[in-house]
């Protein structure tokens, strides 16, 4: 646990910046959504200092259907802004679903097979949403599946609305997405919950029963993921103590 929301971004910025340091041809699994923003922040300003992600593979966990590179709601396009841009990423080794592909099935298998091609993810970074999804693997998603198309919750979009107007109507209502299971094939995986309201679903993910309900439970199942989260996402896990929140790597 870390005391806030910027320290919690900081211990994963600085993850990924040593992954990239020891191994600069390191396969990245990236997430978007408000809770990377200060995690890639804090990548740019460590880029500016002489970090250098020229070597690196990256794919992104999901990208809505029917929004277009060019669409500043994108995913692509979010990415692009807030990372890729910034720094010297070479771009045809960052890797986003297209979400304009024709067919989005297809688009979904040709992602998975590019994610084998390049060697598996070795460093997988994710955030929880409040449905208990990672990636945008919502109740249920079975814990062995793989990139396909998913229907959004409501609860999904009332979550990403902000970023639409503040209408959850206008988030689109499909996304490709790794599956839990190409999650679960990352060879390290580190979770970022910030903020209360993450709380409930961060104890029901870590502690509850593993469950195709809360896709992110099925991180129990992996020896080598370390959950990191601020005091107020933390709140309820282990009972709240927070003695051994300081010290567990959960
Ligand atoms: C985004 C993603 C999602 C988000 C989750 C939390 O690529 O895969 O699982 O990590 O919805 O979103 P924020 O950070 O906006 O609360």
């Amino acid at each position: 646990m870390r005391p806030d929301a910027e320290k919690a971004a900081g211990f994963v910025a600085e993850m990924v910046a040593t992954r990239l340091r020891s191994e600069p041809r390191a396969v990245l699994g990236l997430a978007t959504g408000r809770t990377m923003e200060p995690v890639y922040a804090r990548l740019v300003a460590m880029h500016r200092a002489g970090l250098s992600f020229a070597g690196c593979w990256t794919f992104n966990l999901d990208e809505y259907v029917g929004l277009s590179a060019d669409d500043p709601r994108s995913y692509r396009a979010t990415m692009d802004r807030l990372l890729f841009g910034p720094v010297d990423a070479v771009r045809v080794r960052t890797a986003v679903p297209d979400g304009m592909a024709a067919d989005p099935e297809l688009e979904a298998a040709r992602y998975e097979a590019a994610i084998a091609a390049a060697g598996g993810i070795g460093l997988q970074v994710l955030g929880i949403g409040e449905t208990g999804h990672i990636g945008f693997n919502e109740p249920p998603s079975p814990l062995g599946s793989r990139t396909r198309v998913v229907t959004l919750t409501a609860q999904t979009r009332a979550q990403n609305a902000p970023m639409f107007g503040g209408d959850p109507g206008a988030v689109p209502l499909r996304a490709i997405t790794m599956g839990v299971g190409t999650i679960l094939e990352a060879r390290e995986i580190v979770l970022l919950a910030t903020g209360e309201a993450k709380s409930q679903v961060l104890v029901r993910a870590l502690e509850g029963k593993v469950t195709p309900d809360v896709s992110a439970s099925a991180l129990q199942g992996h020896g080598r993921c370390v959950v990191v989260a601020d005091a107020a996402a933390a709140r309820l896990v282990l009972g709240g103590d927070t003695e051994k929140l300081g010290s567990t790597t959960l």
